[in-house]
């Protein structure tokens, strides 16, 4: 079996992060119902599920707490916690259809997100065993590149508008992940471009550019009823654009 292909999408806040992961897993799994696809949400606000049109379950956070529950209950138990946390994570991938999905969720404590994050570094490689393609939707910023929680990420996927602070986002995402020789392959995608004109005043420096994306009357309206990607149009503007960022990278 060939490598598994780890795509992320990362880029400023609002940009179109979750509706491009999305528009992947559904051109992914059409195209391929014979492989093994997993989405993942990264983003602790969690929206991948409602774009996927999934009731979300157990998240990571979650998992944490009962592997650390079962093991205050049994501290010299015949399993180590690796195993333990293993098991609790497989149980509680959802099965969709096509595709499995799973959400690192919110942390119940109050405060900071960084042990998830933590968390979520120490057991990707389980979560990615046995799959032939994972979709990480990420949460908006650079902080999941800079902790290196998406260190084994392969396809790298930044997502700007036309703003300057967009390309400034992408610009800086790419940076620490060169610096941290991250993702074999990267590219953007100028996502809601109204006017074309104003995409010959988008830099987005040496990230070649692999999709522009128009604005997608479709998708906005879907976003707003809270319907599931599986029921946009076949000729909606952002599958156009996302297909043809996954064909430019032959992931499709
Ligand atoms: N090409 C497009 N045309 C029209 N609307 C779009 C397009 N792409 C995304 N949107 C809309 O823009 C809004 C933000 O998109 P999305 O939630 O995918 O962004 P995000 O980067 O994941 O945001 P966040 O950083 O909050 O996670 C949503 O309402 C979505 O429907
Ligand atoms: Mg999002």
């Amino acid at each position: 079996m060939a490598a598994a292909r780890i795509i992320a999408v990362a880029g400023k806040g609002g940009v179109g992060k979750t509706s491009v992961s999305a528009a992947m897993v559904r051109l992914l799994t059409r195209a391929n119902p014979q492989k093994r696809i997993l989405a993942i949400d990264a983003d602790p606000a969690i929206g991948l599920s409602t774009a996927l049109g999934i009731e979300p379950g157990r998240t990571l956070d979650d998992v944490r707490g009962l592997v650390s529950v079962e093991i205050a209950a049994d501290p010299d138990g015949a399993e180590n916690t690796l195993a333990s946390v293993r098991r609790v994570l497989l149980a509680s991938i959802q099965h969709c259809g096509g595709f499995d999905f799973f959400a690192i969720g919110r942390p119940e404590a109050a405060g900071c997100y960084c042990a998830v994050n933590a968390y979520l570094r120490q057991v990707i490689g389980l979560l990615i065993s046995g799959y032939d393609c994972v979709v990480v939707d990420g949460e908006a910023g650079i902080e999941q590149v800079n902790r290196r929680v998406l260190e084994r990420v392969t396809h790298l996927i930044l997502v700007t508008d036309a703003s300057r602070k967009g390309t400034q986002v992408i610009s800086t995402i790419r940076r620490v992940a060169d610096e941290l020789t991250m993702a074999e392959y990267y590219g953007a995608i100028i996502n809601r471009v109204g006017d074309p004109a104003t995409l010959e005043l988008v830099d987005t420096g040496d990230i070649p550019v692999l999709a522009v994306i128009g604005e997608d009357t479709s998708q906005a309206a879907f976003d707003i009823l809270g319907k599931s990607v599986f029921d946009l149009p076949d000729d909606a503007e952002i599958l156009r654009g996302t297909s043809e960022m996954l064909k430019r990278l032959a992931l499709l």
